[in-house]
């Protein structure tokens, strides 16, 4: 399977494109595929596919294409989603809930195992069939339950003291919408997701296109 050297992160990137892809040839029946199809339905190049998956040893063969199960399940691997990973969330509000609403998560790996929030008034409620914690019970929760990741569904306003405290207990991995750079140490993995920065690439896209239109 996958080598020793590090893979770039643009082709990391994109991993979880092709999972996608496969994912939808696999239900659609689609035994195998060449680079070439492939490239034609991801809107990638055939040569940035080879490029990309020869980073783990190809997967393909001359003449063959590529076995879409084989390689969905190897870049599965690669991503670590044939393993499970247990999750929190911080933060019990509209994204919190609707973080814990998603079951497709769980489909993936990512249980989501408690919810934790300052307001005492959601102590003990359920999103699902998963419950809210007070703050208080955060350390103790996380000695006795093996987390891997912790999802920061909070204002920037205490994200950085609440990233901290997480650390502090051993996580090791932070799925950060808090819109703040948490600037922890270097062995924390942190993913931010800003969707409104999606949205602002949207905009510019939006903007582009009509100062196009009134060239024309
Ligand atoms: P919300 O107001 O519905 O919920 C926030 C929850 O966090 C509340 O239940 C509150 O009691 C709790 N909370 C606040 N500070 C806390 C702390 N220090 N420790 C524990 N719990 C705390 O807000 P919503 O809509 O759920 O958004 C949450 C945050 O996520 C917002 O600050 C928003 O800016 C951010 N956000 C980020 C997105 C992204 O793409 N990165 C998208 C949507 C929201």
């Amino acid at each position: 399977m996958v080598g020793e050297k590090a893979i770039s992160k643009a082709v990391i990137k994109r991993l979880p494109r092709y999972y996608r892809y496969l994912s939808e040839l696999m239900d659609s029946g689609v035994e195998r595929i060449s680079s070439g199809e492939l490239s034609g339905r991801m809107h990638v190049t055939a040569s940035q596919i080879r490029q990309d998956l020869n980073n783990f040893g190809g997967f393909g063969q001359q003449g063959y294409g590529y076995n879409v199960q084989y390689l969905y399940e190897e870049i599965g691997k690669i991503l670590g989603l044939d393993k499970r990973h247990n999750m929190i969330i911080i933060g019990a509000g509209n994204l919190g809930q609707a973080l814990a609403n998603y079951e497709n998560f769980e489909a993936r790996g990512f249980v989501t195992k408690a919810i934790f929030d300052k307001n005492p008034e959601l102590s003990g409620k359920k999103v699902r069939d998963i419950q809210v914690y007070k703050m208080e019970e955060l350390e103790g929760f996380l000695a006795n339950n093996e987390i891997e990741i912790a999802a920061l569904a909070i204002p920037k306003t205490g994200a950085i003291v609440v990233a901290q405290r997480l650390v502090n207990c051993g996580i090791k991995a932070i799925w950060n919408f808090a819109h703040t750079d948490l600037n922890l140490p270097k062995d924390v993995m942190v993913e931010n997701v800003h969707l409104s920065e999606s949205l602002m690439r949207l905009s510019y896209n939006i903007n582009r296109h009509e100062m196009e239109q009134s060239v024309k």
